[in-house]
């Protein structure tokens, strides 16, 4: 009987913190009929008609909070994401990525960058994915559409560019962040698993929203990838009650498997295959065409990288026609019925007159549908350090770390870039913008100049999660003139 005294006098309290045991030891009944030296069980009558309402509206309360907290938590619009995620992982992993034992500073940029993959797949398989709330108007809005790409109709023309999602863990969970996201391009995967450079590899430059990386292509390969997609390819089929086979297919289906959405898998060579053997650079990028193109609307062919040595060299006419022919043909023999689209990814750097006349002829001469303008640059502009604020470390990263800078520092010249190739490339190939977008001003701007797609990435590890909505939203807005 002791126990009963550990119990608080109150019946919701005893409904649902009381241990177990206080309950379990002493019948109900018992309780009503008993008085304890002075001690009133009336208290513990567990039919009272107050009790029932206060602990329906305390029980009501509780499941309120927790709908709410459900409802606000993965909602990508949410302040918190951007606000109190994306400071909270750069706090915790603020490394260098080298293990404290082995003399580093522990968990960096690149563990934060796994860390928020792995935390998107994690809720997004247990039915809690993070996705973008309300009514996404700017999806009616038909002047944000791309009409008719590469046989499909996109709402926007916003995609995520290579390198978030290098291995394909995440596919679905950052589609299903926002139908404001019309393509994710995956990579860059190599044919053979390679490990890329040492660690650390990657660097926050935070007063300019920028980055340098120097991954150098660290991928599982071909094979795992491949492995991967097709899994994802069952899974939709068996959802469906179609075969592998009807998925593949379809022309109705797109890669991605969402509904006017794209899926891009790039591709790259192995840093042991020598650049200058032509042979073997084409018989790298074949082999991922052969083993990923069947799950693929877009195929991205990346000669562009400044983490792999000599990757840039592939850019010069004659070697690049040569390779994108090859790549051409495989991508006409992929097992599905409609094939991917061959898209080549340049760089930034290779901005003179005759680079530009060069690659867009190689563009033409094989048939190429498109490229993407542009990736990271090995330049270093002051600006990035403009800021009062910037710290000695972002110095230090900005003079001393080699690999590619990317952020809002990029965006004037990729826009000059965007419309040079347009020009150059006319109605011959698509256009594809990536450098630096931070708003929907920014992607409208890209447009006028000739893009039809515009990726993003580096804003969106500054953003969170809600970057594309918030992207798309500002474009409705300067569209409807304000409003
Ligand atoms: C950490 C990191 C890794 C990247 N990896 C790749 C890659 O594997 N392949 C590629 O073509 N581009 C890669 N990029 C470049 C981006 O796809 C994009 O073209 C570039 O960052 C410019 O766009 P942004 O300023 O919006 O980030 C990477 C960028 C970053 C920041």
């Amino acid at each position: 009987m002791p126990l009963i005294r550990f119990c608080p006098s109150t019946s919701l309290i005893t409904r649902t913190t009381c241990p177990s045991f206080c309950i379990l030891s002493i019948p109900v009944t018992t309780l009503r009929r008993t008085r304890i030296r002075g001690f009133s069980t009336k208290a513990y009558n567990l039919d009272r008609p107050g009790d029932k309402v206060r602990n329906g509206i305390i029980g009501g309360t509780i499941v309120g909070a927790l709908g709410f907290s459900y409802l606000y938590f993965t909602d990508t619009r949410s302040a918190v994401h951007k606000y109190q995620v994306v400071p909270l992982l750069r706090l915790i992993y603020s490394g260098d990525d080298i293990p404290v034992d082995a003399g580093g500073k522990g968990s960096g940029a690149e563990r934060a960058h796994e860390v928020g993959l792995k935390a998107l797949r994690v809720l997004y398989n247990l039915g809690f994915g993070l996705r973008e709330r309300g009514a996404h108007e700017y999806l009616a809005n038909e002047e944000l559409g791309v009409e008719v790409l590469f046989g499909h109709n996109l709402k926007t023309p916003l995609a995520i560019s290579a390198g978030l999602d290098k291995h394909a863990e995440c596919i679905d969970p950052l589609f299903n962040l926002s139908p404001a996201i019309s393509l994710l391009e995956i990579g860059c995967i190599t044919p053979l698993p390679q490990e890329g450079n040492p660690k650390p590899r990657m660097f926050r430059l935070p007063t300019s929203s920028s980055i340098i990386n120097r991954y150098g292509f660290n991928s599982v390969g071909a094979d795992t990838v491949s492995v991967r997609l097709r899994d994802r390819v069952r899974r939709y089929a068996l959802k469906h009650g179609l075969t592998e086979r009807e998925v593949l297919d379809s022309t109705e289906i797109p890669a991605s498997l969402w509904p006017n959405r794209l899926l891009a898998v790039q591709i790259g060579k192995n840093k042991s295959t020598v650049e200058t053997d032509m042979e073997a650079v084409k018989r790298d990028y074949i082999t991922c065409v052969e083993k990923l193109g069947r799950y693929a609307d877009i195929l991205v062919v990346n000669v562009s990288s400044p983490n792999t040595p000599g990757l840039r060299s592939l850019q010069k006419r004659e070697s690049l026609q040569e390779l994108l022919a090859v790549v051409v043909l495989a991508a006409q023999k992929a097992d599905r019925k409609v094939k991917p689209k061959v898209v080549v990814k340049i760089s930034p750097d290779s901005d003179g007159v005759e680079d530009i006349k060069g690659i867009s002829a190689a563009v033409k001469f094989a048939g190429v549908a498109g490229v993407i303008v542009a990736n990271t640059t090995v330049k270093r502009p002051l600006s990035v350090l403009a800021s009062p604020q910037v710290s000695e470390e972002e110095k230090r990263v900005f003079h001393k770390e080699i690999g590619g800078l990317s952020g809002p520092v990029l965006l004037r010249n990729m826009l000059k870039l965007v419309e040079r190739y347009s020009k150059e490339l006319g109605d011959n190939a698509v256009v594809f913008a990536s450098g630096g977008i931070t708003s929907g001003k920014d992607v409208l701007e890209a447009r006028k100049r000739g893009a039809k797609i515009v990726m993003g990435y580096t804003g969106m590890v500054y953003d969170g999660v809600g970057f594309f909505g918030r992207i798309a939203g500002e474009m409705k807005r300067v569209v409807d003139g304000g409003k």
